[in-house]
């Protein structure tokens, strides 16, 4: 569903998407809080603050054309006390470094949340993929990997897709990382596909996973998923997905959007047949069953459940106090700024942040990766009763805790992931 090619007669509908704070400006507020909240130290607040290792690499690529552009990559482990980084590939013009430290700590936090035994990394390279031939991006994914393999590997460092890049782009880089070590491994990444020793369920794990925490919180104010309206911004691996998934269990999807704009139909949208035009046009504009929508009208829609999947900082001082939903689901990563979660906590909307609900992805890639270090896989309704179990019980840790002490859920999650990251890493001690 990733655009491979922008339609021409789709313009960008992106007038929401001003930030307030950067994405590292809003981890680092967040993870400042919970230190206080725990009562750590300034050492201990440093090291957690501070990626345990960065690598910025070169990208040139020759064009189809014969010219040759460069690109910058980056790949960052934030922390790998609790066992190797996991973290996705990004592929999109604003990513730059400060983007993916904040994307690496996060990815630290959330795999503590759901007690997988992975720290946290990101990777990503600035660049358009919209722009460039499947040919040119095949070089590009190989000529960055080649770069960074002195620090990836199945032991030390996992990537997974995310923004601009699938499970092609995965197996682009598990074959140049096999054939520089001369022999096959799959593990070294996750999110492939099912030829190469992908897992079964993981194309829609993280929208599986947003279906069932949000059911999870339904059902804390007694209300059923099969009673409650959505809007869904972002129509990639994430939102399209959760759309179907929505649908498929009963809600109603009246609106859905993506970067060229956005369509709304108040008894539902028909998510089988958006998904045909969808993938005949490269976009949600234009299907016909619906009325057009803007991005800042969707995210200030009348509907139970607001689910931003797609960039971040879409959630901020300037769209926070227009949100109508009465649950927001953080699908993407960071889509709420920290002045923006403020604002929705005073009006009393409830966040299921990004660290929980959308950790699916990672839960099952932890599965992907344990198939293909024991060879042996597991059925696909195997894997989605145990991503079921490992989101409900994350979702009731959460939930508990931010009922004991009082605190939102971010927080309440945010110190979960937090706390079992330091505990690892005391536990271990401080070599030398
Ligand atoms: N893919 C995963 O498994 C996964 C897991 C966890 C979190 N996430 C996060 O979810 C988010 C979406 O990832 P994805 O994998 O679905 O990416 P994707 O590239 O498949 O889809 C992104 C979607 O966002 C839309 N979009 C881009 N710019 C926009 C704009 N300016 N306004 C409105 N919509 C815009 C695109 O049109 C597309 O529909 C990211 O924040 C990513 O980090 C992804």
């Amino acid at each position: 569903m990733t655009l491979t090619s922008t339609p021409t007669t789709l313009v960008a509908d992106a007038p929401t998407l001003t930030a307030d704070a950067s994405p590292l400006a809003t981890a680092h507020s967040q993870l400042t809080r919970v230190v206080a909240h725990l009562g750590y130290d300034e050492g201990l607040h440093q090291m957690l603050a501070t990626p345990r290792r960065e690598t910025h690499v070169a990208v040139p690529l020759r064009r189809d054309s014969g010219e040759t552009v460069l690109f910058h990559g980056f790949r960052v482990q934030h922390n790998v006390s609790r066992g190797p980084g996991k973290g996705g590939l990004r592929y999109h013009p604003s990513v730059d470094i400060d983007e993916v430290r904040a994307l690496a700590m996060w990815m630290t936090w959330k795999c503590g949340i759901v007690d997988l035994p992975y720290g946290g990394a990101k990777g990503g390279i600035g660049i358009d993929p919209r722009e460039y031939s499947a040919a040119e991006l095949e070089r590009v994914t190989r000529r960055y990997t080649s770069e960074i393999m002195p620090v990836i590997g199945p032991d030390t460092d996992i990537m997974a897709p995310d923004m601009g890049t699938d499970a092609q782009t995965m197996a682009w880089v598990m074959d140049t990382y096999s054939v520089n070590r001369g022999f096959t491994i799959p593990a070294v990444v996750t999110g492939k596909p099912l030829a190469v020793g992908g897992s079964l369920g993981r194309g829609t794990a993280t929208s599986a996973g947003i279906v069932h925490v949000t059911a999870a919180a339904l059902k804390e104010a007694d209300v059923p998923l099969s009673e409650v309206s959505v809007a869904i911004q972002g129509f990639g691996k994430v939102g399209g997905h959760a759309a179907t998934i929505f649908a498929d269990r009963g809600a109603r999807v009246v609106a859905v959007s993506d970067q060229y704009g956005g369509v709304r139909a108040a008894d539902g949208l028909d998510v089988p047949r958006l998904q045909q035009h969808v993938e005949a046009t490269g976009s949600v504009v234009g299907f016909d069953d619906a009325d057009p929508i803007t991005n800042a009208e969707l995210l200030a829609l009348d509907v139970d459940v607001l689910v931003p999947a797609a960039l971040e900082g879409v959630l901020d001082e300037s769209t926070a106090p227009a949100v109508r939903a009465r649950w927001v689901v953080e699908g993407a990563n960071g889509p709420t700024t920290a002045r923006g979660d403020q604002i929705l906590a005073d009006n009393g909307v409830i966040v299921v942040p990004d660290v929980l609900a959308n950790a699916g992805g990672v839960v099952v890639s932890y599965f992907e990766w344990v198939q293909a270090n024991q060879t042996y896989w597991w059925s696909e309704q195997e894997i989605a009763e145990k991503l079921a179990r490992r989101m409900s019980s994350a979702y009731a840790d959460v939930s508990a805790l931010a009922r004991r002490d009082g605190i939102s859920l971010r927080d309440a999650a945010l110190v979960i992931g937090v706390q079992r990251t330091a505990e690892a890493h005391e536990t271990r001690g401080l070599y030398p």
